[in-house]
């Protein structure tokens, strides 16, 4: 009798849990946990700590999940193309991605690198005269959909504002690419420094 109603009860619970998952199976909030599991294929090139192992791998760790998330969405719809991540990003479910943006957003930020003080110093002036802050946050940290610039390799930041400037690299919403049309090589050179200076 007893096993017979602790089988009842766990059958009422596991039927409520089902429900409750069916009912919000698009909605189950993110896993930092789950997250890393999932990203295990990831580390080989973003690392374990988010840090890319080479410069044009970008750095993960600390970027809004929300832009993790988008950016992967594209690479999965192949609307942005490159380093192999349109067929990396196929076999993730949108759950997946959440996970696993969870998972870096919520690493410590790559540490500062330092370079030419002159460069710095004039990418710091055409990002405050551009307003690159005004979206990518005050000190580049990211916001929302919108990337993390701050300790982000110099290298990969130079190819993305070329791209990005070119059209190569289709932005969500057009915004990015009319920030990018007035930048001249030296002056992306010079963003590109005073960004990865950034911690
Ligand atoms: C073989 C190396 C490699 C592996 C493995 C890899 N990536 Fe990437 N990833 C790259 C490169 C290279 C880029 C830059 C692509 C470009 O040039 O646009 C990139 C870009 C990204 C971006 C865009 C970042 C930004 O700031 O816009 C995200 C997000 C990302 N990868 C997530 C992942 C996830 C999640 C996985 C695991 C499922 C993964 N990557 C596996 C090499 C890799
Ligand atoms: C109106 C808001 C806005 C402004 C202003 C803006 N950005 Fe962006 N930026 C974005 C958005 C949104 C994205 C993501 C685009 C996408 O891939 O869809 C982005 C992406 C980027 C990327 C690619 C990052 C990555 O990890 O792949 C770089 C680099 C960048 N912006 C640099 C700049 C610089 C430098 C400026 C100033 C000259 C600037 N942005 C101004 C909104 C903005």
């Amino acid at each position: 009798m007893k096993l017979i109603s602790s089988t009842k009860a766990i059958l009422r619970v596991a039927f409520f849990t089902s429900l409750f998952l069916s009912c919000n199976s698009n909605a189950a909030p993110p896993d930092a946990v789950a997250g890393k599991a999932k990203a295990q294929t990831c580390f080989t090139c973003h690392g374990e700590n988010g840090i890319g192992i080479a410069p044009e791998i970008p750095n993960l760790a600390a970027q809004p999940a929300l832009s993790i998330t988008y950016q992967l969405i594209q690479f999965r719809g192949q609307q942005r193309k490159g380093g192999a991540m349109e067929a990396l990003a196929m076999p993730l479910s949108d759950q997946d991605m959440r996970d696993i943006a969870a998972y870096y957003a919520f690493l410590p930020p790559p540490p500062a690198k330092s370079g030419n003080a002159e460069k710095i110093a004039k990418g710091q002036q055409i990002s405050s005269a551009q307003y690159c802050n005004s979206c990518h946050g005050a000190q580049l940290q990211g916001q929302k959909h919108i990337a993390r610039l701050a300790g982000q390799s110099s290298e990969y930041i130079v190819t993305q504002l070329k791209n990005i400037r070119s059209g190569s690299r289709v932005d969500m919403d057009g915004t990015m690419g009319s920030a990018a049309r007035g930048l001249s090589d030296e002056d992306i050179e010079a963003i590109a420094a005073y960004a990865a200076s950034l911690n």
